[in-house]
């Protein structure tokens, strides 16, 4: 893989100030989140939100995503488009917020519940949580890339699920998306392997399906990727920066919410 170049204090700084700002957009939206509320309005308020705390939202117009925010509900396993539906009760949706604060960008998604959910969609989303955080505990520096995914499936797969393979975490700065590319699958593979470094920045975003890990683009905006048996799926991520002895999660939610519920 490319060498990534570790970030210096001024750097993380910055990315510490874009991380805990997306996170309170996350905090912020939570009560909002609920039966009868359109994903349209959560776009509305968390874009306002991010405006009036001094950043812009890094999806409008990247690569031509057309919101602010990503609103996956269900089936849909990322990169959901907000629009004028309503969230219904058994839903399960996950927030995906990415702000661009003095030019770095802070990027984390949470699960959130609507009304009452069933047994199968709680199990998944706990479980998918556990596994991120399994993953992020994995790093420090001199750790290897690929023991993030490693840990991932460590969680996921006793429990059932399978691991998306077609979308990644990413190394995260001033750009969106850089290397490294983070697999959260277990992985033997020296090219998607690398000795993390103190100041390396990336995130962590595993996505658990219900049933098969394939993916299916939707053709009609190229951006809804959804499950291709239909089935649930669920996703959690935090931005990590690599430290001497261990992680710090820049993402943490500053009201203390992990998973759902939300009280
Ligand atoms: N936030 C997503 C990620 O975790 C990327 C969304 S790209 C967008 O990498 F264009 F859909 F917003
Ligand atoms: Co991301
Ligand atoms: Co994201």
């Amino acid at each position: 893989m490319a060498k990534i170049k570790p970030k210096n204090n001024v750097e993380l700084n910055k990315m510490r100030a874009a991380g805990n700002l997306a996170a309170r957009v996350l905090d912020f939206i939570t009560p909002y989140v609920k039966e009868g509320v359109t994903t349209n309005y959560l776009n509305d308020m968390c874009h306002k939100f991010t405006l009036e705390n001094g950043a812009i939202s890094a999806p409008l117009n990247y690569r031509g995503f057309p919101k602010s925010i990503c609103t996956s509900i269900n089936e849909v396993i990322c990169h959901g488009i907000p629009d004028d539906k309503k969230l219904k009760n058994g839903d399960i949706i996950n927030l995906d917020i990415t702000v661009i604060l003095d030019g770095f960008h802070g990027d984390t998604s949470r699960m959130f519940y609507v009304g009452e959910v069933s047994a199968e969609a709680k199990k998944l989303v706990e479980t998918t949580y556990k596994a991120m955080m399994a993953g992020i505990e994995t790093i420090k520096s001199g750790s290897q890339l690929t023991s993030i995914g490693w840990a991932v499936e460590k969680i996921a797969k006793p429990a059932g699920y399978s691991i998306v393979r077609d979308y990644c975490g990413h190394g995260i700065g001033r750009e969106f998306h850089t290397d490294p590319m983070v697999i959260h699958y277990g992985v033997n593979d020296k090219n998607y392997d690398m000795k993390l470094k103190k100041g390396m920045t990336f995130t962590v975003e595993p996505m658990l399906n219900v049933g098969t890990f394939e993916t299916e683009l939707m053709t009609d905006d190229n951006w809804t990727v959804k499950t291709a048996d239909r089935k649930l799926s669920a996703q959690f991520e935090h931005t990590l920066a690599v430290t001497e002895d261990g992680v710090e999660i820049l993402t943490l939610s500053p009201a203390g919410y992990t998973y759902p519920p939300y009280v």
